[in-house]
């Protein structure tokens, strides 16, 4: 399947979730590993990389400019890496598909080198704003130019000089810290870069990796151009982001109990557990380990009656990729939810904070939105007709829903969940889902 097939699903109440599932790769980390290893000196192995559309239009960048990267078995990449001023002017535009985080990274990184490119996307990504990167980086000296109103496709100048800088970022975006670290690594002197919310670390942890000189604590980077990456083994967890589909729709179906093994359970991305055990969830972490420096443990879900709670802000960034699950939950809940602190989920791979209660609105729910958030009314749910927007959190948010639904929810456009989480619909099925192709 291919994110450009159009496919929808039928999603109806199934079994209890029961049994063991695996999780795929991390999507965050992934891009970052691709991206990295291309940059060093020497041959890097990645092992349990994601094989999503997203993940895979990076790797295929890279091979557009000159890297050579063997597939030698699923999730597994030998990327031989050319070193930072290695990679070659590539003959034609570079389509990140769906991927923000491609564009983003990439911008940065290309903007220091001696070769013009281009960045494209599709039609969801052509509509995210990519004025918060090209306003640091143009700062930095690079030029980068986009459609009005800052859109994709980016048309990026080679061979500037890049200078450093102290980016005191506007909004709490990793692609954006990201996007100017890896611009600072081929600066002179140095780029700093501090955030209003902590945000993931995965580029700062990994540019450490691979031997760079980085000094990074919550909220705050700094490094030194001019450095060169070591290759390096990476080892990539499994996508929390991906499992949160399980954990919820584990916690909602009476009479589930079901074991995800070792999932990525990074501070910065699991904002979504605290929250759930807030309402009343029964998640279990075992066999806690580091999985290539990552805490990863089991998480052990049984099924249990949440209530609504308010979402502190503080948790916004920990579970930003989390809202359209987050809204299932809250509206199967007793009580009421809200979210506020959270108008980034307007800008994301659709406008989520419509595109929930659109979706929860169609079966039955009781949605207030806001600019930075929504209420939520919990209640029974019934089936419905839901357009995902080609948003893969969309789809997979209301195949959850479906499992509690009164009656069939009809889901379209669902094929770009193979973006962040190839064989979801499979794995759910063999979990005890009722889900269908349409
Ligand atoms: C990501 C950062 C987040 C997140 C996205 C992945 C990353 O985006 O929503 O899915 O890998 O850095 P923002 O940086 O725009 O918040």
């Amino acid at each position: 399947m291919t994110a450009s097939q159009r496919l929808d699903w039928i999603a109806s109440r199934g079994a209890p979730l029961q049994g063991e599932i695996g999780i795929p790769g991390d999507k965050s980390i992934s891009h970052r590993a691709v991206m990295l290893a291309a940059l060093a000196d020497g041959t890097s192995h990645i092992d349990g990389f994601l094989e999503g559309a997203d993940t895979r239009a990076t790797a295929a960048i890279f091979a557009q400019m000159g890297v050579r990267i063997e597939a030698p078995s699923p999730s597994r990449r030998i990327v031989h890496g050319v070193g930072i001023d290695g990679l070659r002017a590539p003959a034609g535009v570079l389509d990140c598909g769906n991927a923000g985080t491609g564009m983003r990274l990439l911008s940065g990184l290309l903007a220091g080198q001696a070769f013009d490119s281009v960045l494209a996307g599709d039609a969801s990504l052509s509509r995210r704003p990519m004025g918060r990167v090209i306003e640091p980086l143009s700062r930095m000296g690079a030029r980068i130019e986009a459609e009005d109103g800052g859109l994709p496709p980016l048309r990026i100048r080679g061979g500037r000089r890049l200078h450093g800088i102290a980016f005191e970022s506007p909004v709490a975006s990793a692609q954006v810290k990201s996007a100017v670290l890896l611009a600072g690594l081929q600066a002179e002197g140095e780029t700093s870069v501090r955030e209003p919310h902590p945000t993931r670390d995965y580029t700062e942890r990994m540019l450490s990796a691979f031997g760079a000189d980085i000094e990074f604590s919550p909220g705050f980077a700094r490094l030194r151009g001019g450095q060169r990456l070591r290759a390096v083994d990476i080892a990539v967890p499994a996508d929390f982001s991906s499992a949160a589909f399980f954990i919820v729709a584990a916690t909602l179906v009476p009479g589930s109990m079901l074991r995800l093994r070792a999932v990525g359970l990074n501070p910065r991305r699991t904002g979504l557990l605290a929250a759930l055990r807030a309402m009343g969830a029964d998640i279990t972490e075992e066999r806690h380990a580091s999985h290539g420096g990552e805490p990863v443990a089991d998480l052990v879900v049984r099924h249990a009656s949440l209530h609504g709670i308010a979402v502190p802000e503080a948790l916004v960034a920990d579970m930003i990729d989390e809202f359209p699950i987050l809204a299932v939950a809250a509206a199967c809940a007793q009580g009421t939810t809200v979210v506020s602190g959270a108008a980034e989920l307007r800008v994301k791979e659709s406008d989520r904070i419509a595109a929930m209660a659109d979706g929860l609105r169609a079966m039955g729910g009781q949605v207030e939105t806001r600019p930075d958030g929504v209420r939520i009314e919990g209640g029974a749910l019934r089936g419905g007709t839901i357009a995902s927007l080609g948003d893969h959190r969309i789809a997979m948010a209301f195949a959850v829903a479906g499992q509690l639904a009164r009656g069939d929810v009809a889901i379209a456009d669902v094929a770009n969940v193979a973006t962040s989480f190839p064989g979801f619909d499979a794995l759910a099925r063999q979990a005890g889902f009722g889900l269908r192709a349409a």
